[in-house]
């Protein structure tokens, strides 16, 4: 039986190019070659020599840590991995998708399977070489989307993920990072060339960074409440360079939103973003803007109340509104939407 400590040791044996072939065979027939790593080719004493992959010490051989392993991707379903270890109506109740943030896995885990959570978890690091931690994911909560999540195997929750060319620092357990909302990013990303854009929820960087990334805008300010995204969005700009285009600031979209400035307004957020609207819209210059508003609407009202709500605002303050375009971005709940509605306010 291998351990999971074996196999996290990256253990290789090092052995001269001319008996490679004979001695990977040999491991391979003793079920002692790690399938998941690559053989690697190294110089040692001049010679050439191959680093093969093993699952533990092989005691005729020169063992070595391996401290840059490379894995291949596992083409094995969670399934079929759990399927010898579990009974089939368990089987049955495994999810078969799941988030890959940075190093770290995020996965929905049905109430019935709790007492196989670890397992789970396992079989994931099994899968993505990788990855260092699974965490099980029971929903987003409150005002700052804080995400309820705990680990189930591994450990390290901070992590680092590329998306879209650009890398987002984050703790999957103490902010939110929602994929779904990809095809948004993208969309975002590209639209503001030269422009004066205000992310007024703006996370760890999530809409901000790209934009700053990709778009040349002439200038960004994004505003976040929670501290520990702030922290996040500071280091994000860094890490993406982008400090002489995004400038952060700390507080409630509602007290520091700027007024007049912006060419692009952006309202990424869900649950109460229309308290906000009169800020947004106050944040386009006098002249006139793009509004990106964010919402969960119900299914029957799809249509009508994001619109409406932005259409009342925008009149209130004596402004037209012009609606460009309503996209779907995900299922909320059942019945519910996330939509953005794309509207010219002049
Ligand atoms: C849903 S997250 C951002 C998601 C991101 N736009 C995306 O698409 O993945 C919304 C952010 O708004 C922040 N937030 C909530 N209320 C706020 C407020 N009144 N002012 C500023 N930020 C706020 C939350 O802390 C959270 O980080």
């Amino acid at each position: 039986m291998v351990t999971d400590m074996q196999i996290q040791q990256n253990l290789t044996v090092c052995v001269p190019i001319e008996e490679a072939e004979f001695i990977r065979t040999k491991l391979l027939e003793s079920k002692s070659l790690d399938m998941n790593r690559k053989i690697k080719k190294v110089i040692e004493n001049g010679k050439e020599h191959l680093l093969l992959p093993v699952t533990k010490v092989i005691p005729e051989h020169i063992c070595l840590k391996d401290d840059t392993p490379e894995f291949y991707e596992s083409h094995r379903s969670l399934k079929e991995l759990l399927s010898d270890e579990i009974p089939a109506q368990e089987l049955a109740k495994i999810p078969s998708s799941w988030q890959v943030i940075g190093t770290v896995i995020v996965i929905t885990i049905p109430e019935e399977l709790n007492d196989i959570v670890t397992l789970i978890g396992q079989k994931l690091l099994q899968m993505y070489p990788r990855c260092t931690c699974v965490v099980r994911d029971k929903g987003i909560k409150g005002a700052f989307r804080l995400p309820e999540r705990e680990i189930i195997a591994g450990s390290g929750t901070e992590t680092l993920h590329k998306e879209n060319g650009c890398i987002f620092k984050l703790d999957v357990t103490k902010v939110m990072f929602s994929k779904g909302n990809l095809a948004e990013k993208k969309l975002m990303s590209i639209s503001a060339s030269n422009e004066f854009v205000v992310d007024m929820f703006a996370g760890i960087g999530y809409f901000s960074v790209p934009i700053a990334v990709h778009s040349s805008p002439k200038k960004i300010i994004a505003i976040e409440l929670n501290p520990v995204s702030f922290g996040y969005l500071q280091e994000n700009i860094l890490l993406n360079h982008v400090e002489n285009l995004v400038e952060p600031i700390l507080g409630d979209c509602a007290d520091v939103t700027p007024e007049g400035v912006a060419d692009r307004v952006i309202m990424g957020y869900v649950g109460t973003t229309h308290h906000y609207l009169l800020n947004g819209i106050r944040a386009l210059k006098p002249e006139g803007g793009v509004l990106h508003y964010h919402e969960t609407t119900p299914e029957k009202l799809l249509l009508e109340r994001p619109v409406n709500r932005i259409k009342e605002a925008a009149f209130h303050l004596g402004k037209n509104t012009e609606i460009v375009e309503i996209r779907r971005i995900k299922k909320y709940a059942p019945g519910v939407w996330h939509v953005v509605v794309d509207a010219k306010i002049t």
